[in-house]
């Protein structure tokens, strides 16, 4: 292995660099190479000043996270950054791409940080269930001042490098050569006695009023639930204000140690690389290149069609959208250009960046504007004739090669692609609601899907900045086909004497955004109704046919005030306990565990069932499915992570226990059964 840090010498200054592709984690091999060269430096009578400085596309992203777990080696990282920070001659940290986590840490530990303006500072570590566990709790706030820390630490997003200069993290902004302006910068201060040192500081930290940090959790509370990181980082934070650094040290490094061995760091370490296997398609050779996509169609302007839309004007590629008649039209574009506007309105757009990606819209009646496409997606509703009717057009008026996709949540992306001449150039890209918003994407492979059409679609999920997953075509795909049991399972225990309220609060106390019942009302009641008020099988039809489809009419399985405020509805309760007496259904008290077992085992039963049919790649697409399609809490890492924490036996004896409340058309998964009977987990 070829040793990642080497130096050189520009007259009187020592550059210590790191080329640890591809991101310069800070692995053993690093941390050793910066003691070694910072000794080396301070040895060297010739040397009257020192350069730490990145080669490739980022400064230190951070700690080697393939290490975490495994026998440490020595030194630790806080070693090095101590060491960095006791050196004799000044050090000067030249920032370029990302300073993350370790990264920040060692750029804190020097004396001086000289950045690009593109360049970002940040403390990922709660991201990882973790903290800065190299002094960057305590250093932080004594250079950059306590909200400031708080703020990175406790959200895990980076600061820009302007950010970090306001705030003094950074000394000075480099216009043009990093490495030159920072030699230069070097020369500057190397005179300079005594060395500023961030762990010396208190001037920031002194005589802070510790009301900050409640007020601080007040305002950001939605952070702390459940998640107990931010917490940690918190108190580290808080630490500092309250004691030396020595001591404030050694609180950072036992709640460091406490987070890393608990099972909130491992889930989150777990879904960091989960996320970035998803990318991976299977079968696919790494050599198939995408197919160019200059301009995209998109067929529909309702909510889907308009917010997947945004999502490529906001890329830079124009998209020619499609509607049946003009009031449909304006309506749609209307809301899209409203939705930038209160982006604008929030500081997270620029006018003129409104401006630009509306100006790269193309509103038409005339389906034949299609033609122009290169990918064209269609966003009209749920009906299996009309889709194929669509695609039998489009067959006719999409360019050779052009990509067609459906948007469909349920429908089978085979039957849509058989109409066409070209099922090679046929898939589902099932976006998530609000599709301008939420950061999933199913990449549907049909069974005769072109491995370049996937690759395009894979490549382009980047470009507009969405985690896509490849699922196979069964009814629901991964997501959806997970919500089936949950809600059968959720509607039979309200049959059983669960309320709403219960089922709910239980599932937000698990870490869901929300229950069942309230996502029910939420996303519309009347998602999938047959429209026929007589005909009533379930709750679900009940409430329909009184035209309680959620909060959108102001009433679903809660009452809903002026302000969406929802409050449980005693015309629900008369609605359900008539229906049980009728299907002779006995009440009983229901536990919080048994709604656990009934909705969420189930829910690991169709996971593997849907593992066990090749419906989704491996077990950790599943969660990256559910974490960003349903906000599954991420420190519990997923279902099917969750359940390998739990332990499959246990998931299975509960399943068992519950087995004669679960309906006729329950069935187990085999390959759950043979993994619990093997003690082997479905993640790793
Ligand atoms: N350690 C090991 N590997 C890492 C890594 C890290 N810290 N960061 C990224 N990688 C790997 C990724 O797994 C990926 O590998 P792959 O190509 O085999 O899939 C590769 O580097 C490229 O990463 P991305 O695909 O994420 O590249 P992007 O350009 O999209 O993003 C990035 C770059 C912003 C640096 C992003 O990778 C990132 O956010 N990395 C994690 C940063 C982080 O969490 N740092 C804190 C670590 S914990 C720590 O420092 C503890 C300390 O306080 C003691």
């Amino acid at each position: 292995m070829t040793d990642p840090i080497s130096s050189e010498t520009h007259g009187d200054i020592r550059i210590i660099w790191s080329d640890n592709p591809p991101v310069n984690a800070i692995s053993a091999a690093v941390r050793q190479g910066l003691v070694r060269e910072i000794e080396a430096a301070e040895s060297d009578d010739a040397v009257n000043a020192v350069v730490i400085a990145c080669k490739g596309r980022t400064f230190f992203a951070g700690a080697d996270i393939t290490e975490f777990g495994k026998p440490p080696i020595m030194p630790w990282l806080p070693e090095v950054v101590d060491r960095i920070e006791a050196c004799t001659k000044p050090v000067v940290a030249a920032i370029h791409g990302t300073a993350l986590g370790g990264g920040c840490e060692i750029a804190l530990g020097c004396h001086y940080r000289v950045a690009l303006p593109s360049a970002k500072m940040g403390f990922p570590e709660v991201n990882l269930g973790l903290l800065p566990g190299a002094g960057g709790t305590q250093r932080a706030p004594r250079v950059g001042g306590v909200e400031l820390a708080l703020q990175m630490a406790t959200t895990g997003k980076p600061i820009s490098a302007q950010q970090a200069y306001d705030h003094g993290l950074v000394d000075r902004l480099i216009e043009g050569d990093l490495l030159q302006h920072a030699v230069a910068f070097a020369e500057e201060v190397k005179d300079i006695r005594p060395l500023p040192k961030s762990s010396e500081r208190q001037d920031k930290v002194d005589g802070v009023d510790p009301s900050v940090f409640e007020d601080y959790k007040k305002a950001n509370a939605k952070l702390f639930r459940g998640d107990i990181a931010p917490q940690a980082n918190l108190d580290c934070i808080k630490a500092a204000t309250e004691m030396p650094y020595d001591k404030g040290v050694m609180v950072e490094r036992t709640k460091f140690m406490e987070l890393m061995s608990g099972p909130q760091a491992r889930a989150r370490q777990y879904f960091f690389f989960a996320e970035r296997k998803a990318a991976k398609i299977d079968g696919v050779d790494e050599s198939v290149e995408p197919r160019e996509i200059k301009r995209v169609g998109v067929i529909g302007a309702g909510t889907m069609g308009g917010g997947i839309s945004m999502n490529f004007l906001s890329a830079g590629i124009p998209v020619t959208i499609v509607e049946m008649n003009q009031d449909a039209l304006d309506r749609g574009t209307g809301i899209m250009l409203k939705n930038y506007q209160s982006t604008a309105k929030k500081g997270r757009m620029t006018e003129e960046q409104v401006g630009q990606a509306m100006g790269l819209l193309k509103p038409s009646l005339n389906f034949e504007d299609l033609g122009e496409c290169d990918l064209i997606i269609e966003a009209v509703y749920e009906n299996m004739d009309v889709k194929k009717e669509i695609f039998t057009r489009l067959d006719g008026i999409a360019k050779p090669g052009a990509i067609l996709a459906s948007n469909t949540s349920y429908l089978d992306v085979n039957e849509i692609a058989s109409v066409t001449s070209r099922p090679q150039d046929v898939l589902g890209l099932h976006f998530f609601s609000p599709a301008n918003i939420m950061k999933l994407l199913e990449v549907v492979r049909g069974d005769k899907t072109a491995d370049d059409v996937l690759v395009t679609a894979m490549a382009l999920a980047k470009k507009i900045r969405k985690v896509a997953v490849v699922a196979g075509v069964c009814y629901g795909f991964i997501g959806n086909r997970m919500l089936i049991p949950r809600q059968l399972q959720a509607e039979k225990l309200l049959l059983e004497g669960a309320t709403p309220e219960q089922v709910d609060r239980v599932h937000v106390a698990f870490g869901m955004p929300m229950g069942p019942f309230q996502m029910a009302d939420l996303a519309g009641v009347d998602i999938g109704w047959h429209r026929d008020p007589s005909r009533i099988d379930s709750i679900r039809d009940a409430l329909c046919a009184i035209d309680r489809w959620g909060q959108k009419k102001g009433a679903g399985f809660y009452d809903y005030d002026e302000n969406r405020r929802p409050s449980p509805s005693e015309k629900v309760q008369a609605i359900i306990d008539d229906f049980a007496a009728k299907k002779g259904v006995e009440k009983r008290d229901i536990s919080d565990q048994e709604i656990v077992e009934r909705t969420l085992y189930t829910m690991v039963n169709e996971g593997a069932k849907i593992l066990e049919e090749g419906k989704a790649q491996r077990a950790s697409d599943v969660d990256v499915v559910w974490v960003y399609g349903y906000g599954w809490p991420v420190y519990r890492g997923g279902p099917m992570h969750w359940a390998d924490a739990e332990g499959l036996d246990k998931i299975v004896e509960g399943l068992k226990r519950q087995e004669s409340r679960l309906g006729e058309d329950w069935s187990y998964s085999q390959l759950l059964l043979d993994k619990a009977e093997a003690g082997e987990k479905f993640t790793r």
